[in-house]
């Protein structure tokens, strides 16, 4: 890597970031394409998030990423955002367009870019179970919603979550039947009878970590049981699917795809996903992602 006087800056804003394999994603392709771009990692407590906000202005930083905790508290840092931010309400990409900010949401074109590159899967009149209300079921719900399918449930711990989430969707959504539950196990197999598709957007089953207790038994044997998660690789709910022979999907594609829309926002230029992918799956079989 050579810095000159001219190198321009990307990075990620988070806390803790030290784990996150945006870097190495990003910097593979700054490296493959020879730009003068380096994209480095951010470890900005909440307390000094505005600071950070107001340093990617002061610093002429080009763009930058938002990861947990920071998506949903920053938005009111900025000058402007996209309208499926305003719908989501949580911002992973920041455009500094000569010392505007503007917020974008790229996490729900990355899931559905990634199940149809993957399973070749439209969403279009299919019925759809998400587990989980928070905003990372927010930016996926967004991006199907335009897909229009029949419908989709939000099955939540929290139910009173998943109904506020429901109420927002079904007033902008109005074709689409929408349904608020609560996660459980005997709730959800009169759902999951007749899905198409079953996301995991909760923490559940990260780093191995706790299992989702849902009834894939009752899904029919064509449905997709996708997991936003990618660190495991295969999650304990992929393997379960994968030993009752349903399709299963993991969360690295959507990793892949939001970060090549980001790097397009903030260039111009539609980065090479495969070595986005290489980059990526080499990280986080060295431990990043976690
Ligand atoms: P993100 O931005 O990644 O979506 P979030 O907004 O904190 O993060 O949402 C996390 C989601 O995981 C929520 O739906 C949360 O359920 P609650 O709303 O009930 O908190 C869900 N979640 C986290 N831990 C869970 C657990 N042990 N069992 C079930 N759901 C869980």
């Amino acid at each position: 890597m050579n810095i000159t006087g001219k190198t321009k800056i990307l990075g990620i804003l988070g806390y803790p970031v030290n784990h996150t394999i945006s870097p190495p994603m990003h910097n593979a392709v700054i490296k493959m394409l020879g730009l003068d771009i380096v994209y480095l990692p951010f470890e900005v407590k909440p307390s000094n998030l505005q600071h950070a906000v107001n340093g990617i202005r002061g610093l002429g930083i080009l763009g930058i990423n938002i990861t947990i905790p920071h998506k949903e508290t920053v938005v009111k840092f900025l000058d402007k955002i996209s309208e499926e931010v305003k719908l989501i309400g949580a911002v992973n990409t920041i455009v500094n367009k000569d010392g505007c900010l503007i917020g974008h949401n790229t996490d729900g074109y990355g899931y559905i870019t990634s199940l149809k590159e993957e399973l070749n899967f439209s969403a279009k009149g299919k019925k759809i179970v998400i587990l989980g209300a928070g905003g990372a079921a927010r930016g996926i719900l967004t991006a199907l919603a335009v897909k229009k399918p029949e419908a989709i449930i939000v099955a939540n711990r929290t139910i009173a979550r998943a109904v506020s989430v429901v109420k927002i969707f079904k007033e902008k959504f109005p074709n689409i039947k929408f349904e608020a539950v609560y996660i459980d196990e005997d709730m959800l197999k009169a759902y999951f009878q007749y899905a198409d598709l079953i996301v995991n957007t909760t923490s559940v089953g990260m780093k191995k970590k706790g299992i989702l207790k849902t009834p894939l038994e009752a899904l029919p044997k064509t449905a997709i049981v996708s997991d936003i998660i990618y660190n495991p690789l295969e999650t304990p709910l992929l393997e379960r699917a994968k030993k009752l022979g349903l399709i299963t999907h993991g969360g690295l594609g959507m990793l892949i795809h939001q970060g090549a829309k980001s790097f397009k926002l903030w260039t111009g230029i539609d980065a090479p996903t495969k070595v986005m992918r290489k980059a990526a799956l080499k990280a986080v079989k060295s431990g990043g992602g976690k």
